[in-house]
Protein backbone atom coordinates (compact mmCIF):
# COMPACT_ATOMS: atom_id res chain seq x y z
CA UNK A 1 0.00 0.00 0.00
CA UNK A 2 1.88 3.19 -1.15
CA UNK A 3 2.46 5.85 1.20
CA UNK A 4 0.00 9.00 0.64
CA UNK A 5 1.25 12.42 0.34
CA UNK A 6 0.38 16.20 -0.33
CA UNK A 7 2.59 18.85 -1.23
CA UNK A 8 1.81 22.02 -0.13
CA UNK A 9 3.83 24.89 -2.88
CA UNK A 10 3.13 22.43 -5.60
CA UNK A 11 2.64 25.20 -7.95
CA UNK A 12 6.49 26.61 -7.05
CA UNK A 13 9.98 25.22 -8.52
CA UNK A 14 10.48 23.41 -5.31
CA UNK A 15 7.12 21.63 -4.88
CA UNK A 16 7.13 21.22 -8.82
CA UNK A 17 10.40 19.17 -8.59
CA UNK A 18 8.94 17.42 -5.40
CA UNK A 19 5.97 16.26 -7.59
CA UNK A 20 7.88 14.78 -10.61
CA UNK A 21 9.72 12.53 -8.51
CA UNK A 22 6.93 11.41 -6.32
CA UNK A 23 4.99 10.88 -9.21
CA UNK A 24 7.63 7.99 -10.06
CA UNK A 25 8.09 7.03 -6.35
CA UNK A 26 6.80 3.37 -6.15
CA UNK A 27 5.71 3.64 -2.61
CA UNK A 28 4.29 6.97 -3.02
CA UNK A 29 1.01 8.11 -4.34
CA UNK A 30 0.60 12.12 -4.66
CA UNK A 31 -3.17 12.62 -3.36
CA UNK A 32 -3.27 16.53 -2.37
CA UNK A 33 -1.49 19.38 -5.04
CA UNK A 34 -2.32 22.41 -2.63
CA UNK A 35 -1.56 26.14 -3.59
CA UNK A 36 -3.25 29.02 -3.06
CA UNK A 37 -2.91 29.88 -7.20
CA UNK A 38 -4.68 28.37 -9.98
CA UNK A 39 -7.31 26.50 -8.14
CA UNK A 40 -8.95 23.91 -9.67
CA UNK A 41 -6.72 23.27 -12.79
CA UNK A 42 -5.28 19.81 -13.51
CA UNK A 43 -1.23 20.14 -12.10
CA UNK A 44 0.03 18.97 -15.20
CA UNK A 45 -1.98 21.85 -16.80
CA UNK A 46 0.12 24.05 -14.55
CA UNK A 47 3.41 22.36 -13.96
CA UNK A 48 4.07 21.74 -17.74
CA UNK A 49 6.47 18.82 -17.16
CA UNK A 50 4.09 16.49 -15.16
CA UNK A 51 3.30 14.62 -17.94
CA UNK A 52 1.95 11.62 -15.96
CA UNK A 53 0.07 13.36 -13.58
CA UNK A 54 -3.76 11.91 -13.48
CA UNK A 55 -5.96 14.88 -15.56
CA UNK A 56 -8.11 14.41 -11.92
CA UNK A 57 -5.46 15.73 -9.82
CA UNK A 58 -6.25 19.23 -9.57
CA UNK A 59 -4.93 22.29 -7.36
CA UNK A 60 -6.88 22.23 -4.43
CA UNK A 61 -6.13 24.22 -0.85
CA UNK A 62 -7.15 21.07 1.43
CA UNK A 63 -4.52 17.93 1.82
CA UNK A 64 -6.58 15.35 1.70
CA UNK A 65 -6.08 12.34 3.40
CA UNK A 66 -2.33 12.59 2.66
CA UNK A 67 -0.47 10.74 5.54
CA UNK A 68 2.84 13.00 4.82
CA UNK A 69 2.26 16.60 3.53
CA UNK A 70 5.47 17.98 2.11
CA UNK A 71 5.96 22.01 2.47
CA UNK A 72 7.63 24.16 -0.22
CA UNK A 73 6.56 27.76 0.97
CA UNK A 74 8.37 31.22 1.35
CA UNK A 75 9.55 31.56 5.08
CA UNK A 76 6.77 31.46 8.01
CA UNK A 77 4.29 29.91 6.06
CA UNK A 78 5.02 26.36 6.75
CA UNK A 79 5.26 27.06 10.35
CA UNK A 80 1.58 28.96 10.59
CA UNK A 81 0.10 25.62 9.55
CA UNK A 82 1.85 22.38 10.62
CA UNK A 83 0.84 21.82 13.79
CA UNK A 84 -2.50 21.16 12.47
CA UNK A 85 -1.48 18.61 9.94
CA UNK A 86 1.09 17.57 13.59
CA UNK A 87 -2.30 17.18 15.18
CA UNK A 88 -4.12 15.08 12.58
CA UNK A 89 -1.45 12.22 12.98
CA UNK A 90 0.16 13.35 9.74
CA UNK A 91 4.07 13.73 9.39
CA UNK A 92 5.12 16.84 8.31
CA UNK A 93 8.55 17.10 5.95
CA UNK A 94 9.56 20.86 5.46
CA UNK A 95 11.50 21.75 2.56
CA UNK A 96 11.47 25.31 3.60
CA UNK A 97 13.45 27.08 6.39
CA UNK A 98 10.72 26.90 8.61
CA UNK A 99 12.31 24.16 11.31
CA UNK A 100 15.84 23.76 10.16
CA UNK A 101 17.29 26.18 13.46
CA UNK A 102 16.53 25.44 16.83
CA UNK A 103 16.79 28.71 18.73
CA UNK A 104 13.23 30.50 18.14
CA UNK A 105 15.14 33.87 18.43
CA UNK A 106 17.43 33.30 15.55
CA UNK A 107 14.51 33.81 13.31
CA UNK A 108 13.64 37.24 14.05
CA UNK A 109 17.39 37.84 13.44
CA UNK A 110 17.97 36.44 10.39
CA UNK A 111 14.35 36.00 8.63
CA UNK A 112 12.79 38.98 10.28
CA UNK A 113 9.43 37.55 12.01
CA UNK A 114 9.03 35.91 15.11
CA UNK A 115 8.30 31.89 15.05
CA UNK A 116 5.18 31.12 15.05
CA UNK A 117 4.96 28.04 16.47
CA UNK A 118 8.18 27.75 18.73
CA UNK A 119 7.67 24.61 20.97
CA UNK A 120 7.46 22.43 17.33
CA UNK A 121 11.16 23.63 17.04
CA UNK A 122 12.20 20.97 19.89
CA UNK A 123 10.21 18.30 17.81
CA UNK A 124 12.13 19.47 14.46
CA UNK A 125 14.52 16.90 13.14
CA UNK A 126 17.16 18.75 10.97
CA UNK A 127 17.00 16.28 8.01
CA UNK A 128 20.35 16.02 6.39
CA UNK A 129 20.18 12.37 5.70
CA UNK A 130 23.31 11.49 5.97
CA UNK A 131 24.05 13.03 9.58
CA UNK A 132 20.49 12.43 11.19
CA UNK A 133 19.33 9.36 9.77
CA UNK A 134 18.83 7.72 12.50
CA UNK A 135 16.66 10.31 14.00
CA UNK A 136 15.10 11.05 10.95
CA UNK A 137 13.57 7.49 11.16
CA UNK A 138 11.09 8.11 14.21
CA UNK A 139 10.49 11.85 13.36
CA UNK A 140 7.09 13.04 12.94
CA UNK A 141 8.24 17.07 11.68
CA UNK A 142 11.21 17.01 9.32
CA UNK A 143 13.54 20.22 8.80
CA UNK A 144 14.71 19.71 5.12
CA UNK A 145 18.33 21.32 5.31
CA UNK A 146 18.92 24.66 2.81
CA UNK A 147 20.40 23.84 -0.73
CA UNK A 148 23.57 26.18 0.24
CA UNK A 149 24.34 24.03 3.76
CA UNK A 150 23.43 20.72 1.80
CA UNK A 151 26.57 21.27 -0.05
CA UNK A 152 28.52 22.73 2.69
CA UNK A 153 27.75 20.67 4.89
CA UNK A 154 28.37 17.32 2.62
CA UNK A 155 31.94 19.40 1.57
CA UNK A 156 32.83 19.75 5.59
CA UNK A 157 31.09 17.05 7.53
CA UNK A 158 34.34 14.58 7.96
CA UNK A 159 36.86 17.10 8.47
CA UNK A 160 34.71 18.40 11.23
CA UNK A 161 33.92 15.19 12.76
CA UNK A 162 37.30 14.15 13.01
CA UNK A 163 38.84 16.99 14.09
CA UNK A 164 40.94 18.19 10.96
CA UNK A 165 40.28 21.93 11.55
CA UNK A 166 39.47 24.63 13.14
CA UNK A 167 36.86 26.68 13.25
CA UNK A 168 37.64 29.94 11.07
CA UNK A 169 35.55 28.55 7.90
CA UNK A 170 35.32 30.30 4.35
CA UNK A 171 32.34 29.27 2.46
CA UNK A 172 32.38 30.37 -0.97
CA UNK A 173 29.15 29.09 -2.91
CA UNK A 174 27.61 29.52 -6.56
CA UNK A 175 24.00 28.98 -7.55
CA UNK A 176 21.79 28.96 -10.74
CA UNK A 177 19.08 30.97 -10.79
CA UNK A 178 16.32 28.53 -9.83
CA UNK A 179 17.65 28.72 -6.39
CA UNK A 180 15.61 32.30 -6.14
CA UNK A 181 12.32 29.96 -6.86
CA UNK A 182 10.00 31.75 -9.44
CA UNK A 183 9.04 34.75 -8.57
CA UNK A 184 9.18 37.33 -11.52
CA UNK A 185 12.10 39.94 -10.14
CA UNK A 186 14.30 42.50 -12.02
CA UNK A 187 17.34 40.33 -10.36
CA UNK A 188 16.87 37.25 -11.78
CA UNK A 189 15.49 38.49 -15.33
CA UNK A 190 17.77 36.41 -18.24
CA UNK A 191 18.52 40.17 -19.27
CA UNK A 192 20.13 40.25 -15.62
CA UNK A 193 21.74 37.31 -14.83
CA UNK A 194 23.05 36.04 -18.11
CA UNK A 195 26.84 36.82 -18.90
CA UNK A 196 27.25 38.11 -14.76
CA UNK A 197 28.54 36.83 -12.06
CA UNK A 198 27.50 38.60 -8.35
CA UNK A 199 27.53 37.95 -4.82
CA UNK A 200 24.81 38.75 -2.87
CA UNK A 201 23.70 38.22 1.01
CA UNK A 202 27.03 38.98 2.68
CA UNK A 203 27.72 38.53 5.77
CA UNK A 204 23.83 38.32 6.41
CA UNK A 205 22.48 35.00 3.99
CA UNK A 206 19.69 33.02 6.01
CA UNK A 207 21.79 29.87 5.39
CA UNK A 208 24.83 31.25 7.62
CA UNK A 209 23.26 30.32 11.07
CA UNK A 210 21.98 27.32 9.94
CA UNK A 211 25.88 26.09 8.14
CA UNK A 212 27.02 27.70 11.42
CA UNK A 213 24.72 25.26 14.01
CA UNK A 214 25.46 21.92 12.24
CA UNK A 215 29.00 22.64 12.40
CA UNK A 216 28.61 23.97 15.87
CA UNK A 217 27.48 20.57 16.91
CA UNK A 218 30.04 18.57 15.19
CA UNK A 219 33.00 21.50 16.21
CA UNK A 220 31.67 21.60 20.18
CA UNK A 221 31.79 25.38 19.66
CA UNK A 222 30.96 28.13 17.14
CA UNK A 223 32.65 28.26 13.83
CA UNK A 224 33.69 31.65 13.02
CA UNK A 225 31.69 31.39 9.39
CA UNK A 226 32.21 33.70 6.43
CA UNK A 227 29.54 32.25 3.74
CA UNK A 228 29.51 34.30 0.31
CA UNK A 229 26.68 32.65 -1.89
CA UNK A 230 26.99 34.01 -5.60
CA UNK A 231 24.20 33.90 -8.35
CA UNK A 232 25.46 32.33 -11.36
CA UNK A 233 23.88 32.42 -15.18
CA UNK A 234 22.25 28.96 -15.22
CA UNK A 235 19.34 27.16 -14.44
CA UNK A 236 20.27 24.48 -11.77
CA UNK A 237 22.67 23.49 -9.87
CA UNK A 238 25.11 24.78 -6.54
CA UNK A 239 28.61 23.98 -6.04
CA UNK A 240 30.48 25.35 -2.43
CA UNK A 241 34.28 25.78 -2.13
CA UNK A 242 34.95 25.18 1.57
CA UNK A 243 38.03 26.68 3.30
CA UNK A 244 39.62 25.83 6.52
CA UNK A 245 42.59 25.72 8.38
CA UNK A 246 43.91 22.37 9.33
CA UNK A 247 45.14 21.47 12.75
CA UNK A 248 48.94 21.14 12.93
CA UNK A 249 49.93 18.10 11.48
CA UNK A 250 47.19 16.76 9.13
CA UNK A 251 48.05 15.49 6.18
CA UNK A 252 46.53 14.74 2.78
CA UNK A 253 46.15 11.01 3.76
CA UNK A 254 44.38 11.87 6.88
CA UNK A 255 41.91 13.92 4.86
CA UNK A 256 41.35 11.35 2.33
CA UNK A 257 41.05 8.46 4.77
CA UNK A 258 38.37 10.86 6.55
CA UNK A 259 36.45 11.08 3.59
CA UNK A 260 36.22 7.72 2.38
CA UNK A 261 35.01 6.76 5.97
CA UNK A 262 32.52 8.96 6.39
CA UNK A 263 30.98 8.62 2.50
CA UNK A 264 31.87 5.03 1.79
CA UNK A 265 28.48 4.01 2.51
CA UNK A 266 26.60 6.63 1.75
CA UNK A 267 23.95 5.82 -1.63
CA UNK A 268 24.34 9.86 -2.73
CA UNK A 269 27.61 11.08 -1.99
CA UNK A 270 30.47 10.44 -4.64
CA UNK A 271 33.88 11.47 -3.75
CA UNK A 272 35.63 12.14 -6.79
CA UNK A 273 39.10 12.36 -7.52
CA UNK A 274 38.66 15.68 -9.97
CA UNK A 275 36.78 19.29 -9.54
CA UNK A 276 33.20 18.12 -9.55
CA UNK A 277 30.98 20.23 -11.98
CA UNK A 278 27.20 20.76 -11.11
CA UNK A 279 26.56 20.04 -14.52
CA UNK A 280 27.29 15.88 -13.61
CA UNK A 281 24.54 15.93 -10.66
CA UNK A 282 21.75 17.51 -13.14
CA UNK A 283 18.17 16.18 -12.02
CA UNK A 284 19.87 14.06 -10.00
CA UNK A 285 20.01 13.33 -5.98
CA UNK A 286 24.35 12.69 -6.57
CA UNK A 287 26.17 15.23 -4.14
CA UNK A 288 30.06 15.35 -5.56
CA UNK A 289 32.56 16.19 -3.09
CA UNK A 290 36.51 16.50 -3.39
CA UNK A 291 38.75 17.58 -0.77
CA UNK A 292 42.41 18.57 -0.66
CA UNK A 293 45.29 19.66 1.27
CA UNK A 294 46.34 22.94 0.29
CA UNK A 295 50.00 22.38 2.15
CA UNK A 296 51.75 25.35 1.63
CA UNK A 297 48.98 27.21 3.71
CA UNK A 298 47.83 23.84 5.84
CA UNK A 299 44.84 24.97 4.84
CA UNK A 300 41.73 22.14 3.65
CA UNK A 301 39.51 23.03 0.32
CA UNK A 302 36.94 21.44 0.12
CA UNK A 303 33.85 21.02 -2.69
CA UNK A 304 30.97 19.66 -3.12
CA UNK A 305 28.68 20.31 -6.15
CA UNK A 306 24.61 18.92 -6.40
CA UNK A 307 21.86 20.06 -8.21
CA UNK A 308 19.92 22.52 -5.77
CA UNK A 309 15.96 21.40 -6.67
CA UNK A 310 16.83 17.44 -5.96
CA UNK A 311 19.37 17.06 -3.64
CA UNK A 312 19.55 20.59 -2.62
CA UNK A 313 15.48 20.35 -1.69
CA UNK A 314 12.91 17.84 -3.36
CA UNK A 315 15.41 14.48 -3.65
CA UNK A 316 16.60 15.19 -0.16
CA UNK A 317 12.95 15.79 1.21
CA UNK A 318 12.40 12.36 -0.62
CA UNK A 319 15.51 10.57 0.70
CA UNK A 320 14.30 11.75 4.47
CA UNK A 321 10.82 9.64 3.47
CA UNK A 322 12.34 7.09 2.19
CA UNK A 323 14.13 6.65 5.78
CA UNK A 324 11.11 7.95 7.59
CA UNK A 325 8.84 5.44 6.13
CA UNK A 326 11.13 2.52 6.15
CA UNK A 327 12.18 2.13 2.31
CA UNK A 328 15.38 1.55 0.76
CA UNK A 329 16.68 5.22 1.11
CA UNK A 330 17.18 5.52 -3.11
CA UNK A 331 13.32 4.35 -3.64
CA UNK A 332 12.20 6.90 -6.64
CA UNK A 333 15.52 8.37 -6.61
CA UNK A 334 17.80 5.74 -9.11
CA UNK A 335 17.91 8.69 -12.02
CA UNK A 336 21.29 9.44 -13.13
CA UNK A 337 22.52 13.10 -14.02
CA UNK A 338 21.33 14.11 -17.37
CA UNK A 339 24.50 14.51 -19.99
CA UNK A 340 25.01 17.21 -21.33
N1 LIG B 1 14.51 26.71 -5.18
C1 LIG B 1 15.41 25.99 -4.53
O1 LIG B 1 16.45 25.60 -5.08
C2 LIG B 1 15.18 25.61 -3.09
C3 LIG B 1 16.10 24.75 -2.47
C4 LIG B 1 15.92 24.39 -1.13
C5 LIG B 1 14.86 24.93 -0.43
N2 LIG B 1 14.01 25.79 -1.05
C6 LIG B 1 12.93 26.35 -0.24
O2 LIG B 1 11.68 25.86 -0.69
C7 LIG B 1 10.66 26.83 -0.49
C8 LIG B 1 9.98 27.08 -1.81
O3 LIG B 1 10.97 27.56 -2.72
P1 LIG B 1 10.72 27.63 -4.29
O4 LIG B 1 12.05 27.89 -4.88
O5 LIG B 1 9.92 26.48 -4.75
O6 LIG B 1 9.84 28.95 -4.37
P2 LIG B 1 8.70 29.33 -5.43
O7 LIG B 1 9.03 28.75 -6.76
O8 LIG B 1 8.53 30.79 -5.31
O9 LIG B 1 7.41 28.59 -4.85
C9 LIG B 1 6.77 28.99 -3.66
C10 LIG B 1 5.44 28.27 -3.50
O10 LIG B 1 4.78 28.78 -2.34
C11 LIG B 1 3.49 29.30 -2.68
N3 LIG B 1 3.36 30.58 -1.93
C12 LIG B 1 3.95 31.74 -2.23
N4 LIG B 1 3.66 32.66 -1.28
C13 LIG B 1 2.87 32.05 -0.37
C14 LIG B 1 2.24 32.48 0.83
N5 LIG B 1 2.39 33.72 1.30
N6 LIG B 1 1.51 31.59 1.50
C15 LIG B 1 1.36 30.34 1.04
N7 LIG B 1 1.93 29.89 -0.10
C16 LIG B 1 2.67 30.73 -0.79
C17 LIG B 1 3.53 29.53 -4.17
O11 LIG B 1 2.35 29.24 -4.85
P3 LIG B 1 0.97 30.02 -4.86
O12 LIG B 1 1.32 31.47 -5.00
O13 LIG B 1 0.29 29.40 -6.01
O14 LIG B 1 0.37 29.65 -3.55
C18 LIG B 1 4.49 28.45 -4.64
O15 LIG B 1 3.81 27.22 -4.83
C19 LIG B 1 11.37 28.08 0.07
O16 LIG B 1 11.27 28.10 1.47
C20 LIG B 1 12.81 27.86 -0.35
O17 LIG B 1 13.73 28.50 0.51
C21 LIG B 1 14.13 26.13 -2.35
Amino acid sequence: MPTKVAIVGVTGYAGGELARLVLRHPEARLVAAVARSHQGEPLRAVQPHLHSAPESLAIGTEVGDAEVVFTALPPGEAAKQARAWLDDGRTVIDIGSDFRLRDPKLYERWYGYTHPAPDLLKQAVYGLTELTRDRVRTARLIANPGCYPTAALLALVPALKSGLITEDIIVDAKSGVSGAGHAVEDAYLFGTIDESVRPYGVPRHRHTPEIAQEAAALLGKAPRLTFTPHLVPMNRGLIASCYAPLRGGTRANDVAAAYAKEYSEEPFVRIVDAYPATKATLGSNWCLVHALVDEENARLVAFAALDNLVKGAAGSALQNFNARFGYPETTGLEALPLWP
